[in-house]
């Protein structure tokens, strides 16, 4: 195959599971929006499951349509914002909603009314990333007051993001869990039985205290480490591996260069394979000449600029790779792994942008 992402699913079951243990009584909600991290996100919804998840959530409308259609037993949190015929849209499928915004409640209730059914809203606290939320806690027991008076409405959840849980020498993640621990404290007074979350995969591994009554998990999942190391150092195994074939070889001369702008040349006789996949399919341009690729077992340097459909690798002089070899870039071969976190690293990002950006091209295959 050109390009493939395979999908170990039964890694996805597994670190679910591994989560689980962490978390032992609360929830773990699998957080499945941008096709799964760009996983997968209905067969990987499914492996959670298998693996100790007990609830879902997604960012838009339209995932949580796909899910919620797929799953519609399984609640489902939309925790994005949405406009009134987004709104319209995840409240079809039964998601339930984030909420922040006394407008938007009104905006939740009118349409929950026109479709017969009530709403179950999670009123969230901007406890600090400044992002999403109400940033004062009366406000947010107001509008939970609002829910529950609504007939319309029901208050099923108050929640909060953490901006630097996995900056383990940050204290500002100690602050914003006490801002919030106030707020779950009254909460639970006010609403019993209101479900209280939190925590990202950082936060469950760094804070039993930030636990509450669920965890919205989504990097680990997919085995990808929420600090940015080796994910085998928390017992989570990536699920994704990207993998390729040498399409053809060349031997290159000294002096010899390849790909656009000439950003490599051979300094001795060598074999150069080419891989036809790029950037159009989520190979950084950022990787040129700033990566290794595995085939037949052994680490090769990523040489030249990577095009959009293509990328050259230097196999060495006396190489014994043939045409048509397979390639890893990112997982295991033999015993050698590359890790979205080593790609992350010579990018400067994070493993979440990796998977998510290995393009539509790709086709996912799960195993
Ligand atoms: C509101 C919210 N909760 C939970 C998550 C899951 O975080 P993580 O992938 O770090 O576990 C995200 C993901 O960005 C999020 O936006």
């Amino acid at each position: 195959m050109r390009a493939v992402a395979r999908i170990e699913l039964g890694a996805v079951r597994d670190n679910c599971a591994r989560l689980k243990a962490e978390l032992g009584e609360a929830e773990l909600c699998a957080v499945v929006k941008a096709d799964g991290y760009g996983h997968g996100d209905l067969a990987c919804a499914e492996a959670a499951l298998a693996g100790g998840a007990t609830r879902l959530a997604v960012a838009t409308a339209a995932e949580a349509e796909r899910i919620g259609q797929r799953f519609p037993d399984v609640p489902l949190l939309a925790m994005g914002a949405l406009t009134p015929d987004e709104l319209d849209t995840a409240l079809a499928v039964g998601a339930e909603i984030a909420a922040w915004r006394h407008g938007f409640l009104e905006q939740v209730a009118a349409r929950a009314r026109s479709q017969g059914r009530q709403a179950r809203v999670h009123v969230k606290y901007d406890s600090g990333m400044g992002r999403l939320g109400h940033p004062d806690p009366d406000g947010v027991l107001a509008l939970l007051r609002i829910c529950a008076e609504s007939p319309d409405l029901e208050p099923a959840g108050v929640w909060t993001h953490f901006a630097t849980a996995d900056e383990l020498d940050s204290d500002f993640f100690d602050q914003q869990l006490e801002r919030f621990s106030a707020l779950a404290d009254a909460a639970r007074a006010a609403i019993p039985g209101i479900l209280v979350h939190a925590a990202n995969s950082a936060a469950v591994f760094r804070e039993p205290g930030a636990h509450f009554d669920m965890a919205r998990c989504g990097v680990a999942v997919y085995g990808l480490d929420p600090f940015q190391a080796d994910p085998a150092e928390r017992g989570l195994r990536p699920a994704l591996a990207l993998r390729s074939y040498v399409a053809d070889m060349k031997r290159f001369r000294p002096g010899d260069s390849a790909g656009y702008g000439q950003t490599w040349r051979a300094e001795r006789e060598t074999a150069v394979g080419v891989l036809p996949l790029g950037y159009g399919d989520g190979v950084r341009r950022g990787l040129s000449n700033n990566a290794q690729v595995l085939v037949g077992g052994r680490r090769f340097s990523l040489v030249g600029t990577v095009s959009m459909d293509n990328v050259t690798v230097d196999l060495g002089p006396d190489t014994d790779v043939a045409p048509g070899a397979e390639a890893v870039l990112i997982g295991s071969q033999g015993s050698e792994t590359i890790l979205a976190e080593d790609w992350a690293r010579r990018l400067g990002t994070i493993n979440y942008e990796i998977t998510c950006g290995i393009s539509a091209r790709v086709p996912r295959e799960h195993v």
